[in-house]
């Protein structure tokens, strides 16, 4: 079976657009698929996170994962730093990774630009350790929204650089990002991606949000204003209302095709309020499984302890690979 890895950072919960990027490929590739999903704590300490919060975050992520319908039977669901490998092959990865090839990831970047106080070197190295967490897995596809295409690209030149100097110690991986919801936009200007880092919270549905404020922040969403207020697919034209597609056709499992010639002659006010009706179906059940698997502690440990056990037995075999290939003596 192809292998599968992927993860989310678990930090601030998580938004509808790491659902529709992400999750929800996830969810169709775990039936033939040899999948690992993780929470990517070490990537998330490269912003500083209070302990307490980042225990808890790590924890609900695990849970929401299950709640969404990712089954701790079919794929592998652990934690990063429960895995050393991901480190240790990371700093091997950081000794054929250049300085210039980094400066230019828009994401360090944004983000340096954005905490001038805490630009740390593993800010600057976190595609490394991507690269490394992708590596270690010698996956075959790696489901991510369209922001993580960058990292990637560089995942597969660092493994292709790797494999010339020693020969094939990595799968060079193809990316797997989704034709419709690769790039869920802000709520509030759907020029701009929808992030939990936002500052106006109406931006973002996050996948814990009560029913009710989901409604709320729908009815807010802006959508375009051109002088017709039609309704149709067009993400140049369209960005609002496409964004409301988008969501009401992820939300419905209904192809966007489909659903357009039902709005022929409606409103926006009637996208709006559909989508938040099927958002909100969509998610109140999951909303209680969450909470269900995240007060049973012991299902939680369950899951994390398989999920290592499994991520960790395959990891120990590339990490060995890639020791030898660099001329390290296995202790003795
Ligand atoms: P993170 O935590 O920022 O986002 C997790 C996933 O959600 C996707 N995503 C979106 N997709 C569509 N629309 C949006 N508005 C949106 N916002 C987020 C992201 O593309 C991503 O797939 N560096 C990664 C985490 C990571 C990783 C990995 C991913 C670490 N190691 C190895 C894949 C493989 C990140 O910051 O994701």
């Amino acid at each position: 079976k192809p292998v599968v890895l992927s993860g989310i950072q678990p930090t601030g919960g998580m938004t509808i657009g790491n659902y529709v990027g992400a999750i929800n490929q996830w969810l169709k590739l775990q039936e033939d698929h040899d999948c690992f999903f993780m929470l990517v704590d070490l990537h998330a300490i490269t912003v500083r996170q209070e302990p307490s919060a980042l225990r808890e975050r790590v924890l609900d992520g695990i849970a929401l994962y299950a709640a969404c319908g990712i089954d701790p039977e079919k794929s592998a669901l652990f934690v990063q730093s429960q895995v050393p490998e991901h480190a240790q092959l990371s700093w091997v990865l950081n000794c054929y990774a250049q300085m210039g090839e980094l400066n230019r990831m828009t994401q360090f970047k944004d983000k340096s630009a954005k905490n001038t106080n805490n630009v740390n070197v593993g800010l600057f190295a976190y595609p490394v350790l991507q690269a490394a967490d992708i590596l270690l897995y010698q996956a075959d596809q790696v489901p991510v929204g369209e922001d993580q295409k960058q990292h990637l690209e560089l995942t597969r030149d660092i493994a292709t650089r790797f494999n010339n100097l020693y020969g094939d110690v990595f799968k060079v991986p193809e990316p797997y990002i989704p034709e419709l919801g690769a790039r869920v936009m802000s709520l509030q200007d759907p020029l701009k991606k929808m992030s939990k880092s936002d500052d106006n919270p109406n931006a973002y549905i996050m996948l814990l949000d009560e029913p009710k404020k989901i409604e709320k922040k729908l009815k807010k969403a802006v959508t375009d204003s051109d002088e017709q207020a039609r309704i149709y697919f067009d993400r140049e034209e369209k960005p609002g209302v496409s964004n409301l597609l988008t969501l009401l056709s992820v939300a419905t499992k209904r192809d966007v095709a489909d659903l357009v010639p039902e709005y022929e002659d409606k409103m926006y006010g009637h996208l709006k309020k559909d989508t938040a009706d099927a958002v909100v179906a969509m998610l109140e059940p999951m909303q209680a499984r969450f909470r269900e698997i995240r007060e049973d502690q012991a299902l939680l440990d369950q899951i994390m302890r398989n999920g290592a056990e499994k991520a960790g037995a395959r990891a120990e075999q590339t990490l060995k690979a890639a020791y030898e290939a660099v001329g390290f003596i296995p202790r003795p």
